[in-house]
């Protein structure tokens, strides 16, 4: 364990330049970073291995979603960048999932996480699919599907983290976005919870984007949050 710090750094760049001016300013022992889509379309794999070689956790946030065969492909080629952890689809389904896993299954392989019901879609999204279930059954359904396939937790919102601890107890991953300290902006984000609320609702990763990626002081802001949860 590099860092005891749950908080991990959405790079939400659009350039390599941009992230590596901000990464320069981070070390491995304060936060954890994530690349996603966006960067990881623009910079590819040689960016992901370069913050690797600096000592940092980093979580792949590629979602794959796909034939159970290519998604295990793709998630052993992450594993061979080094990163830390990537996550899947939970509705690409159980035996996209555990293949994913058993594709992971050598000793120092990634956290493998999944995406259960996006918070951008709501009743409306499963309405439309014909889906008779609220948001929430429908996460709590794809988290238990995640925890039944193998794998180490789910993404979810710090709302749905109190359920999703009682659920699935205490070794599952709850990785939390929509973190903004008391004093930060909300930006686009709809509902939002501290840092310190999302740890007691169950949260064992914070993902926190332009609180830090946008801060005059990028340093100081994430060592404010981690000693706000000692
Ligand atoms: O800047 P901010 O803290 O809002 O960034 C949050 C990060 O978490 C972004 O990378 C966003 O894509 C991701 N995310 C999210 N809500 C979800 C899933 C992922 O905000 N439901």
């Amino acid at each position: 364990m590099k860092t005891q710090s749950p908080v991990i750094v959405a790079l939400d760049f659009p350039s390599e330049a941009e992230t590596l001016k901000l990464v320069e300013q981070l070390s491995p022992d304060m936060c954890r970073l994530k690349v996603g889509k966006e960067l990881f379309t623009r910079c590819g794999p040689s960016l992901v291995r370069r913050l690797v070689d600096a000592g940092f956790d980093v979580f792949l946030d590629l979602k794959y979603h796909d034939i159970p065969h290519t998604v295990a492909q793709a998630c052993r080629a992450a594993a061979d960048l080094g990163v830390w952890m990537l996550n899947v689809h939970a509705l690409g389904g159980e035996k996209m999932m555990l293949e994913a896993k058993t594709a992971l299954s050598d000793s120092g392989a990634p956290l493998l996480i999944a995406v259960t019901w996006l918070t951008s879609s709501g009743q409306a999204e499963l309405d439309a699919l014909g889906i008779p279930a609220t948001p929430e059954q429908m996460v709590l359904r794809l988290a238990k599907m995640t925890q039944n396939a193998g794998l180490d937790g789910v993404v979810c919102s710090a709302q749905e983290a109190v359920v999703l601890r009682e659920q699935a107890g205490t070794d599952f991953l709850l990785v939390t976005p929509g973190i903004r300290p008391a004093d930060a902006s909300r930006d686009d984000q709809q509902r939002v919870v501290t840092p310190q609320q999302a740890m007691t609702n169950g949260s064992s990763y914070l993902v926190i984007g332009r609180p830090i990626t946008q801060s005059p002081d990028p340093c100081k802001t994430i060592l404010t949050i981690n000693s706000s949860l000692v």
